[in-house]
């Protein structure tokens, strides 16, 4: 199989996938797509236009919305939802919507399309698993929900917005729970993924280590 010029990054909620894969984008000069991002943005439009997910027009509804990414910032037909789209109820929200087959399929869709001429660092769950599975270099990114959970909390606190570890956590494993184990493309390790463990690890070190990786893949 001919491998396309993708680092396919997945792993779990808070794990610090979107840090890594704008560092890990700077770094080659190429693009960075946030497939969370366009998960929470069709969450939004269905939450908007009061389709349930599994409602059978929300595929259609969805295709024929624009979901963009300019940078780290996110447009549903051209309106900047960026602030719209990291609320916990969103977040929520998304996970359900995220469970639907016709759903994905769309989404899935137009990320190949995005990606297919390669230099991308894309960011997800399913990434190396179903959406590129040729990808040149494909990374599985974790860490314990204890640490994500203590790294969510002081990012939050450092923004001056309340926190509570206890409550973040339960939270996280809640969604957790939901990625992992969900019929249709579950959060796992793909096939030919190197599993990097940042729990212990700085995000320079976690950078300079899939860096490595990529060079390794890109001369194999
Ligand atoms: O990475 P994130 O937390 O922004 O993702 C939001 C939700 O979307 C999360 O519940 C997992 C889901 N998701 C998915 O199912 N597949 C992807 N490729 C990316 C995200």
């Amino acid at each position: 199989m001919t491998k396309l010029a993708v680092i396919a990054l997945d792993g779990p909620s808070g794990v610090g996938k979107s840090t890594t894969a704008k560092r890990l984008a700077q770094a080659l000069g190429w693009s960075y797509l946030d497939t969370g991002g366009m998960y929470r943005t069709a969450a939004l439009a269905l939450k908007r236009a009061g389709l349930a997910p599994e409602d059978p027009a929300a595929a259609s509804f969805l295709a024929q919305r624009r979901i963009q990414q300019t940078g780290t910032a996110f447009f549903l037909d051209g309106e900047d939802v960026s602030g719209a789209i990291r609320t916990p109820e969103l977040s929520t929200l998304t996970s359900a919507v995220a469970t639907h087959p016709a759903i994905r399929d769309v989404l899935v869709a137009q990320q190949r399309s995005i990606g297919a001429e390669g230099g991308w660092v894309v960011d997800g769950r399913d990434i190396g698993s179903v959406v590129f599975p040729d990808a040149c270099c494909k990374v599985f990114l974790t860490a314990s929900a204890e640490a994500r959970a203590q790294r969510r909390c002081l990012e939050l606190q450092a923004a001056g917005r309340d926190a509570r570890f206890e409550d973040i956590l339960e939270d996280q494993r809640a969604r957790d729970l939901q990625d992992s184990t969900r019929a249709v493309a579950p959060l796992r390790k793909a096939e030919g993924a190197v599993e990097v463990d940042s729990s212990h690890l700085s995000l320079e070190e976690v950078v300079t280590r899939i860096l490595a990786l990529h060079r390794a893949h890109a001369t194999a």
